[in-house]
């Protein structure tokens, strides 16, 4: 779906900051409010940032300082800002302790035990080689399989459980297979792929629509600069050139909301590198980063220091200061001296919230080693944690400058709230520390202000 004429636009925005409603009640609405500064004559109503009055999370500013232009509150009176790029749904901006398994496809399923752990699940991978010792055969037309999830098989049944479960399902497109840049990989299928950025893009987005999956994760481990580390690589700016479009392409070619990440070596994430400076300008296009911490030279347990000047880099000069958006990246025993356990994993992500309490997760390589949650149980419970101390330090949290939210329009049962849970653990104390973001969220399709009245004040 390409966003090419402005209504589109309007009609994508409207949808996603105002979910609760149909989209012409909001169009009809919006188009009859009053302006305003600071207040409305209706004191149910907020006065948005443009001048109008409205309710919802575009007037009463549960969008955060880093979102996307919000929607233009009123076609008729205000030239539309068409945004290049559709914005992250509003949901996903506060989405926080994120732990994202890498599973490889030809590995054991997951079971329902790690599952509860994880929030996101990257199947690993699709590609365009068959597989073959020594060296991988390339498909020379960059003819992308449609990949197994798991255990060698489709499993659309586990697609759809995990989905019920609230789970994300990326699909990485890349890996070592297709090919890798140190020393010792001679695959190089990439190369194939060079030039055809738009089947790329159109095949992926096959791909995620057919298997209902949540978007899509680009693992290149290879070169992108000429003549890169000794290698004779010549194909410097058509890596470059690729690695950009695919990005952009995807990101207008996914249905809204769906994510979009790249997962790269640590050693290629460093300011100066090609990489570095392509990801940097099509940022805006990603949802997250993940930097492969065992990848590289950065020893997260032995050298913090390192890793932290690291992330500190990605994170302000990718995501000016936004460390939601860098993801911080494991293996569990596949990397040799890189591997950290569960217990180090965890006091590495404590380390990182002394700086970072409001950091982007973690993800690790890879669930086939995750045995009964082994790794991943301390590392979620760091991350929540992570998370708490970040709810504590947000502004919004703060009651002196907490906005008052705004009374909601429609009349919600007053329920008893003691045994509501939000995604199975929050509850509805947690949604009251940012009553303003939390009380729009959805869960279950309905808002948190229908399963939290009381404290969203929708009930006295
Ligand atoms: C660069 O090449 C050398 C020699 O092949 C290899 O040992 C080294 O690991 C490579 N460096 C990177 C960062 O891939
Ligand atoms: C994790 O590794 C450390 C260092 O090798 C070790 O002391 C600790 O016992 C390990 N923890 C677990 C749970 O295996």
């Amino acid at each position: 779906m390409r966003f090419s004429s402005v209504t589109t636009s309007l009609f994508a925005a409207v949808v996603l900051f105002l979910p609760d409603f149909s989209v012409s009640d909001n169009l009809r609405r919006q188009l009859s409010q009053s302006t305003c500064s600071g207040e409305c004559p209706d004191p149910s109503m907020c006065c948005s940032k443009y001048g109008y009055c409205g309710n919802g999370a575009a007037y009463c500013g549960e969008i955060p300082v880093n979102s996307p232009a919000p929607p233009v509150e009123s076609p008729v009176q205000v030239p539309i800002v068409v945004n290049p790029s559709p914005p992250t749904p509003i949901e996903e901006q506060y989405e926080d302790s994120r732990l994202i398994a890498y599973v490889g496809n030809w590995q054991s399923c997951p079971s329902d035990e790690q599952m509860a752990q994880y929030t996101h699940i990257v199947i690993a991978f699709a590609v365009s080689y068959t597989w073959s010792p020594g060296k991988n055969i390339c498909n020379k037309q960059c003819e992308i399989a449609t990949p197994t999830v798991c255990g060698n098989a489709a499993r659309p049944d586990l697609i759809q459980k995990w989905k019920n479960a609230g789970k994300k399902i990326i699909l990485s497109f890349g890996g070592a297979g297709m090919g890798g840049s140190w020393s010792g990989s001679n695959n190089d299928c990439w190369d194939y792929c060079f030039g055809r950025e738009a089947q790329v893009v159109n095949r992926l987005t096959t791909i995620v629509n057919e298997m209902e999956l949540d978007g899509v994760d680009i693992d290149y481990e290879y070169f992108y600069e000429d003549n890169q580390n000794g290698s004779g690589f010549t194909k410097g700016a058509e890596a470059q050139k690729f690695l950009k479009e695919i990005t952009t392409g995807l990101r207008e070619s996914m249905a809204v909301g769906s994510e979009l990440t790249h997962a790269p070596m640590e050693p290629d994430m460093v300011p100066g590198k090609a990489y570095f400076n392509v990801l940097k300008e099509v940022a805006s296009s990603l949802d997250f980063l993940m930097p492969q911490y065992y990848n590289g030279f950065v020893r997260a347990n032995t050298n913090f220091a390192g890793a932290l000047s690291h992330f500190t880099t990605i994170t302000n000069q990718m995501f000016g200061g936004d460390a939601s958006k860098t993801v911080f990246g494991f293996c569990i025993s596949d990397c040799g001296s890189f591997n950290l356990n569960g217990s180090q994993s965890a006091s590495v992500m404590t380390r990182l919230a002394k700086t970072y309490p409001c950091n982007g997760g973690a993800f690790f390589w890879v669930a086939n080693d995750d045995n009964n949650g082994a790794w991943s149980i301390p590392v979620s419970s760091q991350l929540a944690l992570d998370s708490d101390e970040c709810l504590a330090i947000s502004p919004v949290s703060n009651p002196a400058n907490a906005p008052t939210p705004a009374p909601q329009k429609q009349q919600e049962d007053c329920k008893d709230e003691k045994t509501f849970r939000y995604k199975g653990k929050k509850k509805c104390k947690w949604v009251g520390k940012k009553i303003g973001q939390r009380c729009s969220k959805k869960w279950k399709k309905k808002r948190l202000s229908h399963h939290c009245p009381k404290t969203c004040g929708v009930c006295e």
